[in-house]
């Protein structure tokens, strides 16, 4: 939730994108018509899903697991990053959000490697769980609701690989974890995550300041 890096001078954030993006045509043009859209705020930056793309070229991932598509902006950027023969199972219960997803998957030729999910995103893990697919995911990125982080962590922590990723989005909350005075649903369920993140030795572990705030999770053999 957050069009820019949290806590980063408008001045200093603009130079970053100036001497950093590469954002290709279809992301740029997704994100332009998300701006207008009335939850546009939900979709992640554009340095963000760049930073994801290199992490899915540094992994060599064939095979990802994406909770959480609103308009696509996340799954295209990782669309466009894998190889030819890349597979990213999308979950969502949206139609109507994802529906402008769809479209720009056509439209940057990706379409075929994502496989979207209209559910529960907890339903299809335990589907994907269900049909022997544990430890078969090279990366996986959690964006849906707050309040089920922790449930999609273990399913997802099951489902990738040992040296697989799992990258979770808006663990800074706009800042908001870090005030007392703050106490709804979501923000305590962000803070319990991150406080159970913190020792998990199943994983070795970043917390970066980039955008929302992005743990990245790494499964340890
Ligand atoms: C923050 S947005 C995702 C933003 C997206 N990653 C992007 O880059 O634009 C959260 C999405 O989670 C979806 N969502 C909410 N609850 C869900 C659930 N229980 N299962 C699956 N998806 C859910 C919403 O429909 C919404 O599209």
């Amino acid at each position: 939730m957050s069009k820019n890096t949290l806590g980063l001078e408008q001045q200093v954030h603009d130079y970053l994108l100036s001497v950093s993006l590469r954002e290709p045509d279809q992301l740029r043009q997704l994100r332009e018509e998300t701006a207008r859209h009335p939850h546009g705020i939900m979709q992640i930056s554009p340095e963000q899903g760049q930073f994801m793309a290199l992490l899915i070229q540094l992994l060599g991932a064939t095979k990802t697991l994406e909770i959480g598509v609103f308009t696509g902006y996340s799954s295209l950027s990782v669309a466009l990053a894998l190889p030819p023969n890349g597979k990213i199972i999308a979950c969502d219960v949206s139609e109507e959000y994802t529906s402008i997803a769809r479209r720009y998957w056509q439209a940057a030729g990706v379409a075929d490697k994502i496989d979207l999910r209209i559910a529960p995103a907890l339903t299809t893990l335990d589907q994907l769980l269900a049909t022997g697919q544990a430890g078969t995911f090279d990366f996986a990125f959690i964006d849906a609701d707050k309040y089920n982080y922790l449930a999609y962590y273990e399913k997802a922590l099951e489902l990738i690989r040992p040296g697989g990723l799992i990258a979770i989005d808006n663990v800074l909350w706009s800042g908001q974890v870090a005030n007392p005075q703050v106490q709804d649903h979501s923000t305590q369920a962000i803070r319990a995550f991150n406080e159970k993140l913190h020792h998990d030795e199943r994983v070795s572990l970043s917390m970066v300041p980039i955008a929302d705030g992005l743990t990245l999770a790494l499964k340890r053999p």
